[in-house]
């Protein structure tokens, strides 16, 4: 895999101590707060596996499948719920965990989907944030790992074709790879 990457952005141990700071500061906000973790498939399976248990609070997990990108490197626009939570999020402090927000439209769509649903309190935490949704201000992200270039990435859950989530860093894909 490592060969299909054009370069690195970011190590593991990088992510790893970046998602440990995160989840201190978790702990620290939902000290007296029960939280419950709603991961966005299937992006976030590795930040969510990271942080969850980086964090030393209990906490509950929930999972959404929502669809904004098909297989290609672009990003469609469209937003669709394919699965949503097995929970309830009446009253209960949400923190939405995504892999990565790029656009803003998946998160801006959630938020506003879930903000009907009477929670206490919506909060976002995301691994990696692109230009586009810093200079749209579509989410406003609490728990940022890393804001990174408007490359196509790969790595820590992200994919090209379904490939590559299992890169235990993040690294620009070579454009050899989808041209
Ligand atoms: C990716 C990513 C986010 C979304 C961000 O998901 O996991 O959910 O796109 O893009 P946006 O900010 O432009 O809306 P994708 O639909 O590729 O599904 P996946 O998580 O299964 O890879």
């Amino acid at each position: 895999m490592r060969g299909d990457l054009s370069s690195v952005l970011f190590t593991e141990q990088e992510i790893q101590a970046r998602v440990r700071e995160l989840a201190a500061r978790i702990d620290q906000d939902y000290a007296d707060k029960s939280v419950l973790l709603v991961g966005i498939l299937n992006g976030a399976v590795m930040m969510m596996a990271d942080v969850s248990r980086a964090m030393r609070i209990h906490c509950e997990m929930d999972w959404m499948a929502i669809s904004s990108y098909g297989s290609g490197v672009a990003s469609s626009g469209v937003v669709r719920i394919l699965k949503d939570m097995n929970t309830s999020v009446v009253d209960r402090h949400v923190l939405i965990v995504e892999d990565i927000v790029d656009t803003g439209l998946t998160l801006s769509y959630l938020v506003e989907n879930l903000r009907s649903r009477n929670p206490a309190s919506i909060e976002i935490c995301a691994g990696f944030r692109k230009p586009e949704a810093v200079a749209a201000r579509h989410v406003e992200v609490k728990y940022l790992g890393f804001d990174i270039p408007s490359d196509f990435v790969v790595g820590y859950g992200l994919d090209y074709a379904g490939r590559y989530r299992n890169l235990t860093g993040l690294g620009i894909l070579d454009p050899k790879v989808y041209s």
